[in-house]
């Protein structure tokens, strides 16, 4: 249990040691449509209470009310964090697309369900709740023509268009497991997912549009396919109409696929605890893993969430700048909001394009009630300047933050040039893993502390652990790794094919705990403050990046030796890659080579992945044993070469002062 919480003091209140208590606004309160759906914080605390003390009795009252089963569940609960056989609402059976098309378009047909905000600002459309549930229907019967069965996984690599929640939906619909594979990834990393997945159809698009420019979707699917012969279906959406390439009996264009098929398929129920989605993300080894999740807990963390973290209520216009390729898309843009039955805004471009203002000029258009970003977005807004918000963005209620800390004068910005002061910020933290938002403010009710993420979602008991004993750490005040007590519903259940993998990243790390990779702090007041991951995993952009598969792809090429990738802090994109390669023998270090290995990182996973800066070096800081002391570059790199600790343990001491020797004449 959060060991304490504040009492609600009636307005902001400055603390001794800086740090600030900002409490919703009352402005907030007097756009809202009716009122948040818990009154106070005290009423969390009670639910909190409950939800932790008797989690069978308040998630299964949850999953009845914010889900329809077409089977009602007897068990809520079953299985535990040391067998990793967590089930929950275990013989209930649903569906998806059920749950986020048809139980609306029953009720209102005309309800706006996606905008569809294109690149070009001119451009996009509206798809109501019953456009919806027939395009849905009728890309479903698309795919089972395809052969695709209940439990095969489709793979899913198209841009920010209301296609890929079609596509999302449609797999649902049928029982199948949807792969989507984010749109930025190179045709090597989409190979890899295909392959892992066993996926025999993809949904692309034939170009994809951002920012003005064009991305040869179909071209890269096309590359990828090569290698994988298991796929016998490419379904392609046509986007932009330029001549692309055609493999004829495999491909297939949507329109001319769908017109085949009927506006109403049924939809297949599935147990709660079939998988419904795959995501791949990356871990602290080279290979990416496949999360899995399954069907009745994940969605229940999504519509959980969204009603109490965002506050959602009917009527309103949610936008998620995420994108449907990482988990914050599955989860903010497509599950949360439509499970809801309230409208998400899809949104195919960037944030400086045309302009630096087009986000807030789509949350004036379309009167957007809650926004969600990630602070690397507002870093780059901020920088670009307050005379680019000059939207009057009245309809926020809600602004959310996710995927890497915010710090406080971004928060500030975020509260007072984009809000006005007069919407609630929300710091949530959570994980391609936990599904949904784990640590994080209650929209209107929970007061909050810019940069920190505040206080534990109903049946998250957060536990601060020692990392050198293994023990947990009591009370308040505290300092060390951040793990979870007790199984939620939208944890992930698996990594695809590799349970052990599953067990020991995450189970077997701390028994008995879940172990989230993050180090965390709780404060004074039992809010809990989020500082990055201890494994070797670096966030660039609110994207998490693993240095060991940035490794391998540098290795892949033939003139280099050795590769350690490091995270260092960056003012835009929070952390940078950079990379450290020895060459070997006979080989040329100079520029050419730095930037062939840029596009060795680029080719290899995807551009999001390059490293900012590449430093040809002599040899590794290694220990006797051989293994790279990554802490040594990182500490030369931030200048705090004085500070590089105990190096006597080096197989070779002097390496360092000719590392450094590299550096200065690379900077
Ligand atoms: C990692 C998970 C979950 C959505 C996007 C990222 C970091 C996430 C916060 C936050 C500080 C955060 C953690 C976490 N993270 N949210 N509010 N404050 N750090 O998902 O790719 O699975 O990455 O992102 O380090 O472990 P992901």
């Amino acid at each position: 249990m959060a060991e304490a919480v504040v009492d609600q003091p009636a307005k902001v209140v400055s603390e001794a040691h800086g740090v600030d208590t900002f409490h919703p606004p009352q402005k907030m309160f007097e756009k809202h449509p009716s009122k948040p759906h818990i009154s106070n914080l005290e009423e969390y605390q009670q639910l909190y209470k409950e939800s932790i003390t008797k989690p069978h009795q308040f998630w299964g009252r949850k999953a009845r009310e914010l889900l329809s089963w077409s089977r009602d569940f007897q068990t809520v609960h079953s299985g535990s964090f040391e067998h990793g056989d967590n089930a929950w609402f275990v013989e209930g059976q649903l569906n998806a697309s059920y749950n986020c098309v048809d139980r609306h378009a029953h009720a209102d047909p005309n309800r706006v369900a996606i905008i569809y905000e294109a690149d070009d600002p001119a451009d996009g459309r509206n798809v109501t709740y019953g456009e919806l549930l027939r395009e849905v229907s009728r890309t479903a019967w698309v795919l089972k023509q395809m052969g695709v069965r209940k439990g095969d996984t489709v793979a899913i690599y198209l841009p920010m268009i209301p296609e890929a929640i079609i596509a999302i939906l449609a797999c649902s619909r049928i029982g199948a497991i949807h792969s989507v594979i984010f749109a930025g990834f190179s045709s090597d990393s989409l190979r890899d997912r295909v392959t892992d997945a066993g996926s025999k159809v993809v949904i692309t698009t034939d170009e994809g549009k951002r920012g003005g420019k064009l991305i040869g979707t179909k071209k890269i699917v096309d590359d990828a396919l090569k290698q994988c012969p298991d796929v016998s279906h490419v379904l392609v959406y046509k986007r932009t109409g330029s001549e692309i390439p055609w493999t004829e009996g495999r491909d297939y264009w949507w329109h001319e696929e769908i017109e085949k098929w009927p506006a109403y398929i049924s939809p297949e129920p599935v147990n709660s605890e079939d998988p419904l989605f795959l995501l791949y993300t990356s871990g602290s080894t080279g290979k990416p893993k496949g999360v899995l999740h399954s069907t009745g807990g994940y969605l229940l963390g999504c519509a959980m969430t969204g009603k109490y973290v965002f506050d959602i209520h009917p009527g309103d216009r949610y936008f998620c700048g995420g994108d449907v390729g990482w988990i914050t898309g599955h989860s903010y843009v497509v599950y949360a909001p439509l499970l809801l039955g309230v409208t998400t805004v899809v949104f195919e471009g960037t944030p400086a394009y045309p302009n630096f203002s087009r986000y807030w000029d789509i949350i004036e258009k379309h009167q957007v009630t809650q926004f969600y970003v990630a602070p690397t977005a507002l870093r780059l807004l901020k920088r670009a300047g307050d005379e680019h918000v000059k939207a009057q963005m009245k309809h926020l209620r809600v602004l959310g933050s996710v995927g890497e800390p915010i710090a406080a004068e971004i928060w500030k910005w975020y509260f007072e040039v984009v809000g006005h002061e007069e919407a609630h910020v929300v710091d949530t933290y959570w994980q391609t893993e936990t599904g949904s938002n784990v640590i994080c403010p209650l929209g209107g009710v929970t007061p909050t502390k810019p940069g920190s993420a505040s206080l534990p979602f109903f049946g998250i008991e957060p536990a601060i652990i020692d990392p050198v004993s293994g023990e947990e750490i009591h009370g308040n005040d505290v300092e060390g790794v951040l793990a979870f007590k007790q199984p939620w519903p939208s944890m992930a259940r698996t990594v695809y094919g590799a349970h052990k993998r599953y067990m020991d990243t995450y189970l077997n790390v701390y028994k008995g705990y879940y172990f989230t990779g993050d180090g965390a702090g709780r404060d004074h007041e039992g809010f809990y403050w989020i500082r990055g991951r201890v494994d070797d995993v670096v966030n660039v952009s609110g994207h998490r990046l693993s240095t060991a598969e940035i490794e391998a792809a540098l290795i892949e090429h033939h003139s280099v030796a050795e590769a350690a990738v490091v995270g260092v802090a960056d003012e835009l994109t929070g952390q940078a890659v950079n990379a450290f390669v020895a060459v070997k023998a006979g080989q040329d270090a100079n520029d050419a080579l730095r930037k062939e290995l840029i596009m060795q990182v680029r080719r290899s996973i995807g551009p999001f992945a390059a490293p900012k800066a590449v430093y040809i070096v002599p040899d590794m800081p290694k220990t006797r044993s051989g293994k790279i002391m990554r802490r040594v570059l990182r500490k030369i790199l931030a200048g705090e070469e004085d500070q590089l600790g105990d190096i006597t343990t080096l197989s070779d001491p002097t390496i360092v002062e000719r590392i450094i020797a590299s550096v200065h004449a690379a900077k």
